[in-house]
């Protein structure tokens, strides 16, 4: 059957691309090679751009961290300052850096290796009647590449609200990472789903997955039908922005005609090229395809009700959070987290706990094991975070390292979080990371393993990308919480995946590793200077 041969070809894909302990990379050019580095920033040249406001943190919708955890907020109207807010703090520039004459801009989501494979994509009539808009990050802009038909928005607008689309040109990602770059581009579609998610709260607002729309027609609809080649540019999601906050998957059943109605309209503007060259990953066009999204909306448990609601009074903005996130360059190897931040933030990744938290809209299946180095009052080794009571037996199974798991001292009673290991983690730690030294110097590490071969064989193979989604988007709110303990996190994609799994005594493709993380003190390096990000803009 074609459904088993794209699942056995995603299988083969993600076998082929592991790092090995204790140096097999997976294939890549092995080299930098400058002269085609891809531009990170998408243009429609030609398309006539809308400008959006900066919506300085203070001046718009505000919320506070844990009032974006636990509180109900009252919506704000959908408008063009508010959609301004949402990626201003989601997917805008963050801030510009330079170092000697190299130059490069942050944004409020991450990406591995900062290249950006990730673009955005907004259906809204909130500028000058209905339209398709490309997000441009550079200029904090949309630009209207197409008119919609008044009627057929209706048809597909949900309820109030706007759509956004992400796409990834894999291509960015493949120039530095070669053949492993599918994955880093699904884990930045994570983030962006997260980052979304986290600007959608100040605003009142939600981030729905809109279900049982296949890849063809979400191309149709972003405007991507045409794109091809190595450079092209590949859908991934549909997000419902629900104005009423509600949660859960939008389930929807668009006609051909209404769809066909939608896309009638003249496309404007032309994709600017990238890079002057290119090298082909044709195990990457394979994972995109045999990966692709079919729309069956197969059936999946929905995630665990909310158990308890946590609602802790003051804390920091949570805007200022989304837009100060940066990743550790390097970890300080001192700074240590105290045991309340630690539970703080395992809590801020369990669905059930923190529900306005999570847009995605399936019982988790991804669960971080931490490499406790410095969390005050718990002593070194490994815990997991069971993020669904319901995997805890299946995870047990499968874990061979540890016969007991022992709750950890102090850990709040909802808190499914079990010691497996006792001893310093450090070395383990960064020798598993390709030894980078920030997954040894901070207070704690992750690694992230997912529920792999069942959920494909169940499923189907888009679910590959979902379990990156998911693992990007438990590493954004890493992010987000070491932010807000005045700590720093970074995503880790380097990682030996054999080593991971012999460690924890995994023995078949039923528990994958797919992402590891680290939160600790970071290092500023004196000589890169901060600019601010939209001064060019005047
Ligand atoms: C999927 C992913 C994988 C990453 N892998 C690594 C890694 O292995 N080592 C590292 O130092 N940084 C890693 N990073 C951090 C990126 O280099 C960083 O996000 C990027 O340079 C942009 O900087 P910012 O996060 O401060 O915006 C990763 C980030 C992501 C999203």
């Amino acid at each position: 059957m074609d459904r088993d041969a794209r699942i056995a070809r995603v299988l083969r894909y993600h076998e082929r691309t592991m790092h090995r302990y204790p140096g097999g990379y997976a294939r890549s050019l092995g080299h930098l090679d400058w002269a085609t580095q891809p531009d990170p920033f998408r243009a429609y040249e030609g398309a006539p751009i809308v400008l959006l406001d900066e919506i300085a943190v203070g001046a718009g919708h505000e919320a506070t961290w844990s009032a974006v955890r636990d509180a109900t907020i009252t919506p704000a109207p959908v408008d063009a300052r508010t959609i301004a807010q949402l990626f201003y703090d989601a997917l805008a520039i963050s801030a510009w850096k330079q170092a000697g004459r190299s130059r490069w801009a942050l944004r409020c989501n991450p990406s591995s290796g900062n290249l950006h494979p990730t673009e955005a994509y907004l259906l809204c009539d909130a500028f000058d009647g209905p339209g398709l808009f490309h997000y441009a990050p550079r200029m904090h802009g949309l630009e209207r590449r197409r008119d919609l038909d008044v009627e057929a928005w209706r048809a597909l607008a949900p309820d109030g609200g706007m759509i956004v689309g992400l796409a990834s040109i894999a291509w960015r990602e493949a120039w530095k990472y070669g053949e492993r770059a599918f994955r880093y581009c699904m884990h930045d579609v994570g983030h962006a789903i997260g980052a979304l998610a986290i600007a959608a709260r100040p605003l009142g607002w939600s981030v729905r997955v809109i279900e049982g729309v296949d890849d063809a027609r979400i191309a149709r609809l972003l405007g991507l039908e045409e794109s091809r080649g190595v450079e092209s540019e590949r859908p991934d999601v549909l997000l419902a922005i629900d104005p009423q906050g509600s949660r859960g998957a939008l389930d929807v059943a668009w006609s051909d005609d209404v769809v066909g109605t939608a896309c009638a309209g003249v496309l404007r503007g032309v994709a600017n090229r990238l890079s002057s060259n290119h090298q082909r990953w044709d195990v990457i066009d394979d994972v995109e395809d045999a990966s692709r999204e079919d729309g069956a909306g197969e059936a999946h448990p929905a995630p665990p009700a909310l158990v308890r609601s946590n609602h802790d009074g003051p804390s920091p903005s949570a805007r200022l959070l989304a837009r100060r996130r940066r990743s550790a360059v390097e970890m300080d190897g001192v700074t240590s987290i105290s045991r309340d931040a630690f539970f703080r933030t395992m809590r801020s990744l369990v669905p059930a706990l923190t529900p306005a938290l999570h847009p995605l809209p399936w019982a988790p299946e991804v669960h971080p094991v931490v490499f406790v180095h410095r969390v005050e009052g718990l002593e070194p080794g490994l815990a997991i975070l069971v993020r669904d009571p319901a995997a805890e037996p299946f995870l047990r199974s499968r874990i061979a390292l540890a016969d007991e798991w022992v709750r950890l001292p102090g850990a709040p009673d909802d808190l499914p979080l079990y010691g497996i290991a006792q001893g310093d983690a450090r070395t383990i730690a960064r020798a598993l990371t390709c030894h980078q030294d920030i997954a040894a110097d901070g207070a704690f590490a992750v690694a992230m393993l997912a529920r792999f071969a069942p959920v494909l064989r169940a499923r189907g193979p888009s679910w590959y990308r979902r379990l990156h989604w998911e693992a990007g988007h438990v590493g954004q709110l890493l992010y987000l919480e070491a932010e807000a303990h005045d700590v720093a996190a970074t995503g880790i994609g380097c990682f030996f995946d054999d080593g991971i799994h012999e460690l924890l005594g995994i023995e078949s493709d039923d528990l994958r590793a797919l992402y590891c993380f680290t939160v600790g003190g970071a290092v500023n390096d004196p000589r890169i200077q901060t600019q601010p990000a939209y001064s060019e803009r005047g």
